[in-house]
């Protein structure tokens, strides 16, 4: 593995970059993403080629105010409520693209809709602020493997790839954004994250699940199974060792037997899956580099932010 240094680079730095085409590592409240100007095909065209990303699954723009998204999405009430609750924060949502749109196409990957979203970090506000402009970012991963949430994870995966990285710090939410669906009927969950399907269904209401034809494309990682994957294999719903195992433990489990424990949340922090989320992907890469042969997971409540991790970790455990 690389060994990496954050230097600390000025705003003006990235803001260059993006101008001149090239990706930024842009730290956000949920994950760190690889950005790009996004109303540059070849800049765009790059963020996929860095990850390893089929060109099928479409990115977010990213953009400083719900102001800024409108104008490149329709906009209908739903949006609007949801733009007034929810952002800045970890919530995206997709709608149908506006005829002069000037995001690149490629960012659609071929649909007629837009993902977009205004995130809270602070850094990630101040960098769309003074670029102005849609950024496209991905997590900063490898594509299938687990998303990034330190600067220096963001150069162990894609330091190469990147002419900026922008360190915030960690992430304090630790999952992605909640991908909601705009696109007439009611609303659709098209992936569980940083804002739980209880608080959006209190402003929208009961929120439908993505539809067979839908699920044709695959059109968010939800609906491909192995994703979020470290090298080690991993097994859920753990109480038991089974071999050399590193245990991720939650709330009230029983970690004698195995080879190593690190905490999502133990009993002390309240059963609290919001801890869990903050510190998932950072312990699924420590546990990856144990000499373990197996990551077990204690089960998980559904509930909540629940929700987001199981999918997440659903996923990491699928055959690869
Ligand atoms: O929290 C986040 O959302 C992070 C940070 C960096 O903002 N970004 C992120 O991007 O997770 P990415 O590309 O790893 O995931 C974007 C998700 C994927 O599930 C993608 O399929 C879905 O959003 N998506 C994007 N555009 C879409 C569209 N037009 N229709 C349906 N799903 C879309
Ligand atoms: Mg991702």
């Amino acid at each position: 593995m690389v060994s990496l240094e954050v230097a600390p680079c000025s705003m003006d730095a990235a803001v260059d970059a993006l101008r001149r085409g090239e990706l930024v590592g842009l730290p956000t409240e949920t994950v760190y993403g690889l950005a790009a100007d996004a109303t540059q095909d070849d800049a765009v065209a790059k963020v996929f080629a860095a990850k390893g990303r089929p060109q099928l699954n479409p990115l977010i723009a990213h953009v400083a105010s719900a102001e800024a998204a409108a104008e490149l999405v329709a906009w209908p009430p739903e949006a609007d409520r949801l733009a007034a609750t929810h952002w800045p924060g970890p919530l995206t949502l997709v709608l149908p693209r506006r005829a002069h749109c000037p995001v690149s196409l490629l960012a659609s990957a071929g649909l007629d809709t837009l993902a977009v979203r205004v995130p809270r970090h602070p850094v990630a506000l101040a960098l769309l602020s003074a670029f102005g402009r849609p950024v496209v970012a991905p997590s900063a991963n490898r594509s299938g493997r687990i998303s990034p949430t330190s600067a220096s994870d963001v150069i162990a995966e894609l330091g190469a790839a990147v002419a900026v990285v922008l360190d915030g710090g960690l992430c304090d939410v630790g999952v992605e954004s909640t991908v909601i669906g705009l696109l007439g009927g009611p609303p659709v969950l098209l992936r569980p994250g940083g804002v739980t399907r209880e608080v959006v269904e209190a402003v929208v209401g009961p929120l439908a699940a993505p539809n067979v034809a839908d699920t044709l494309r695959p059109h968010s990682p939800g609906l491909s199974d192995s994703h979020y994957a470290p090298a080690l294999p991993v097994r859920l719903n753990a109480t038991r060792p089974q071999g050399r195992e590193a245990l991720l433990a939650f709330g009230d489990a029983d970690p004698s037997g195995f080879a190593r424990t690190l905490w999502l949340a133990a009993p002390g922090d309240g059963h609290d899956v919001v801890t869990a989320a903050a510190r998932l992907f950072r312990l699924l890469r420590a546990a990856d580099a144990l000499d373990v042969e197996r990551i077990a997971v204690s089960p998980l409540p559904d509930k909540g932010l629940g929700e987001a991790l199981n999918d997440r970790l659903r996923r990491a455990a699928a055959e690869r």
